[in-house]
């Protein structure tokens, strides 16, 4: 790992990493030296560098178009090491869409309490897709042994010039989305008896709400020192930037805690 000088620098080496073990691990080790150095006051420089367009890779798993991702019923071992597979997937797209927030948007002045919270939202999602490629291993299998969606960068894609539009598709749409669906995967490991991965859902149960309410709070900071009103903003960001309407049900509980109000989500259920 080199000893990259700038914030900036960490994020792009993380994206540039492809191996899904060893990006967790420069992530962590770079979140590790961002915090001590603010908790020391002698803080690093964020500085400007170039993110890739897509994040490097492994070779496997091979990304494929979501229709034509093998679905597995989950009331069987092999449909819960595909829904596991799929979480991996995930969480290492949160790893990289955390990282490239931070290095996306460098020239929009933001206070470094912004990146106090993303630095610790992908040292988060750096621990998640460790926890869950454990889980998988133990029940013999690993990340990469299946196929994966290929279309989870797009909302990066979408929104690679509009920070804003970036808060309300990546933390405040698809990370709340998560709030909605994880304790029904818990539930299914939990039937299973699959303790381990019981609780790796439970972790990122629990940390995947801050994640949210970072996004909200950024959000709203933003509305507030551009003189927009938060949530017709919202609303136009989403319809904008993402491409299908939401689906409840919704966590409304775990959402408020999150900072964001049913007024926010219920409006986008339906098309304009
Ligand atoms: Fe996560
Ligand atoms: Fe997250």
């Amino acid at each position: 790992m080199s000893e990259a000088t700038t914030l900036a620098n960490m994020a792009v080496e993380v994206l540039n990493t492809a191996d899904g073990r060893a990006k967790t691990a420069i992530s962590r080790a770079h979140a590790a030296r961002w915090a001590q150095a603010r908790a020391d006051g002698k803080d690093i420089a964020v500085g400007q560098a170039t993110p890739p367009d897509m994040p490097a890779r492994p070779d496997k798993p091979e990304l494929l178009s979501p229709r034509d991702v093998p679905r597995r019923k989950p009331g069987t071992p092999e449909g819960r090491i595909a829904l596991l597979h799929a979480v991996a997937h995930i969480e290492l797209n949160a790893v990289d869409l955390h990282w490239d927030l931070i290095a996306r948007f460098t020239h929009v002045p933001m206070p470094p309490g912004f990146y106090d919270d993303w630095v610790k939202a992908a040292d988060e999602e750096s621990k998640h897709f460790n926890l869950v490629s454990d889980s998988l291993e133990a029940m013999g299998s690993h990340y990469g042994a299946l196929s994966a969606h290929a279309g989870m960068w797009r909302a990066a894609t979408d929104t690679r010039d509009d920070i804003m539009g970036r808060l309300a598709v990546v933390p405040m749409v698809l990370e709340a989305r998560g709030l909605d669906v994880t304790p029904g995967m818990i539930e299914v490991f939990r039937k299973a008896k699959a303790d381990d991965a019981v609780a790796a859902l439970q972790t990122i149960y629990g940390e995947e709400v801050a994640h949210v309410a970072y996004g909200s709070k950024w959000f709203h900071f933003l509305c507030g020192r551009d003189g927009l009103d938060p949530k017709p903003t919202f609303h136009g960001l989403v319809r904008r930037y993402f491409h299908a309407t939401l689906k409840p049900p919704f966590n409304e509980e775990k959402r408020a805690e999150a900072g964001i109000p049913p007024d926010f989500y219920w409006p986008l259920t339906e098309s304009s």
